[in-house]
């Protein structure tokens, strides 16, 4: 985070993948039981506040397709907060959202400005909130809200809003595959329900946690096969083309292991250094035709 003004503060917010996301069957809520690795991604949205004396949250974006009406998150975690600190009616904040994380792609773009929204006005208000108080307040507005309070790199249990920090991945780059293809969350959920044991095709169809203690010590290469998401089978189901991409992916990298993050769309696999994972994204961009991106995996907060 970066201040030059006292009542102004720029962020960058980090998308994020799972590296491994266990579902299971829903509750008497509708939402289902989780076990996820996530860890953020060197890809950014950039964030801008300031505040006024003129009450009210005020967004703009540079993306013409992004709502900045009370549905943004941004806009909803930042009225959340100006109400449960009683600052509403004295205090307002123009915020300015650079989007760069693509939406419906899983990569938690709109959860993480809303939780980078909560930390930075924690700051400028000079709230002094603990992250896990902010946590707490996140989780209200989505299940991957309070992951991004904490970050680079947790365990997150429940519907997602447990959050067990853990040491970041040894293999400390991946390669992003991000096609232009929307998944909506709910459908791909929808669907995990109506897909039968044998079609989920899991290796184990028990929830209980895997002994992630170790996971963060493992080479790329050791940890590839431990990986699983379960929503790939039901979004690969919805999605012809995605589950194809994830065929020509996975046979243009010599059969290396490819996952996808989170409800899609985003496919991802790991590198221990940033040159194979720069010159088998140049490999994978020239024969997909889709955007291909290498990043750094929990990079530092604020870097760019
Ligand atoms: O919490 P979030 O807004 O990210 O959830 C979007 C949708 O994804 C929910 O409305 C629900 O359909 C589904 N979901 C779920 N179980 C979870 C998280 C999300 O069924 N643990």
């Amino acid at each position: 985070m970066s201040t030059t003004n006292p009542s102004a503060m720029r962020v960058t917010a980090p998308a994020k993948i799972n590296l491994h996301l266990r579902v299971g069957p829903p509750t008497a809520d509708g939402f289902h039981p989780l076990s996820s690795w996530m860890v953020t991604v060197g890809l950014f949205d950039n964030l801008e506040f300031t505040l006024t004396d003129t009450p009210g949250v005020r967004l703009t974006s540079d993306d013409p397709a992004l709502p900045t009406d009370a549905s943004n998150l941004v806009v909803k975690t930042a009225t959340g907060l100006l109400d449960a600190a009683n600052l509403a009616a004295s205090t307002g904040v123009d915020i300015t959202l650079h989007k760069r994380i693509p939406s419906g792609a899983g990569l938690g773009g709109g959860s993480s400005d809303g939780a980078f929204t909560l930390l930075a006005l924690n700051q400028l208000l000079q709230l002094n909130w603990s992250p896990d108080r902010l946590a707490t307040l996140a989780s209200r507005y989505g299940s991957d809200l309070a992951f991004f309070c904490h970050g680079p790199s947790s365990i997150c249990t429940g519907r997602g809003e447990i959050v067990h920090p853990i040491a970041p991945p040894c293999a400390k780059y991946a390669i992003l595959i991000l096609p232009p293809i929307h998944m909506p969350t709910p459908a791909v959920y929808k669907r995990f329900d109506q897909l039968l044991p044998s079609e989920l095709g899991t290796r184990n169809s028990e929830l209980s946690p895997p002994d992630y203690a170790t996971w963060p010590t493992l080479t790329a290469q050791e940890l590839l096969p431990k990986l699983i998401n379960d929503l790939e089978p039901p979004a690969f189901s919805l999605s012809e083309p995605l589950a194809d991409l994830h065929a020509r992916a996975t046979k243009i990298l010599d059969a290396r292991i490819v996952r996808m993050s989170g409800s899609g769309s985003t496919l991802f696999t790991l590198y221990d250094t940033r040159d194979e994972a720069e010159t088998n994204a140049d490999r994978l961009r020239l024969t997909l035709g889709v955007n291909v991106q290498p990043v750094e995996l929990a990079p530092n907060r604020g870097a760019k």
